[in-house]
């Protein structure tokens, strides 16, 4: 794993993962706990994180390019195609918006993978610094997905209102208050969310202070967001992030009516049959 910085940059913060860890589903060598251990990793990913490359998947040759340009913290990578892997059966249809996205990885992989994907928007206040390193990383193993491209940088409470109604909803660590914003567009279009919250003070909405007193306020924001979802038709599914990325790693999924009914998707593709990809790619 990466070189870089000094052993108090290895340190996550000294906090108990708030879901039960998971496997690694895209980069399986990482589930051998000597390449794992160091998945959450702050400094700029580099030749180390070859040892989880193994093949010539799509994602291999995307993997090795962020590599070549150290593109990325390492815990980004890992988590931005972890969190695609639990996303990508949810979030389909024509478009899809990656609200407060920071260098916007995990947005990109559905425009990298997604042969359906129209429209990717990613929307953040900023744009970093790194993120040309990334698009150059995509331009070259995945030269398709700039063009379904679009950013917004803006913050969402202006981004929001302007944004495509049939675009499906990604929220990883959008702190706090973002995560409830990202629950209300979805709420309103009637779209898929995925969210990986954190944060969770200064949440839109206080949870009951019995579940808060009784379960902690982790879980019972997220609980209390569940509900709120449920409540509106939709199917909610917790599942999670490995635990050696991130404490805060559960994972959201929740499907509207329609689409929790009968699988439909959303968008102008709806109901289109999916694709299948290359041979051991992540489609
Ligand atoms: C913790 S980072 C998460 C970035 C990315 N989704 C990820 O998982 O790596 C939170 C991001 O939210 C953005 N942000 C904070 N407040 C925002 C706002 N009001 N509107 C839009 N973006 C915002 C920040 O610029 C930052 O990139």
């Amino acid at each position: 794993m990466p070189r870089t910085e000094s052993r108090a940059a290895h340190r996550e913060p000294a906090c108990a993962p708030v879901a039960p860890s998971s496997s690694f589903a895209v980069f399986r060598a990482l589930n051998d706990p000597a390449l794992g251990a160091h998945a959450g990793h702050k400094g700029r990913i580099d030749q180390r994180a070859l040892a989880a490359v193994r093949g010539a998947r799509l994602e291999d040759k995307l993997l090795r390019a962020l590599v070549a340009r150290e593109a990325l913290p390492a815990k980004e990578v890992w988590e931005s195609f972890e969190t695609f892997a639990r996303a990508r059966r949810v979030l389909r249809g024509r478009c899809v918006v990656d609200l407060c996205c920071g260098h916007g990885l995990a947005g990109l992989l559905f425009a990298v993978f997604e042969r359906e994907l129209e429209e990717l928007v990613l929307v953040d206040e900023r744009v970093p610094a790194n993120h040309p390193a990334v698009m150059a990383a995509l331009d070259e193993v995945a030269p398709w997905a700039r063009a379904k491209t679009r950013w917004v940088v803006q913050g969402l409470k202006s981004a929001l209102p302007a944004l495509p109604r049939d675009g499906a909803i990604l929220a990883v660590h959008a702190c706090g208050v973002r995560t409830d914003r990202a629950i209300e567009a979805a709420l309103a279009a009637r779209v898929p969310l995925v969210a990986v919250p954190c944060c969770y003070e200064g949440t839109a909405q206080r949870a009951p202070s019995g579940l808060v007193d009784a379960l902690g306020v982790v879980l019972a924001v997220d609980i209390d967001r569940s509900y709120r979802l449920e409540q509106a038709g939709y199917a909610v599914r917790w599942t999670s992030l490995p635990a050696a990325i991130t404490p805060m790693n559960r994972v959201i999924v929740a499907r509207p009516p329609a689409a929790a009914r009968g699988g439909v998707t959303l968008g102008s593709n709806a109901g289109s049959p999916r694709v299948p990809g290359p041979a051991g790619e992540l489609r």
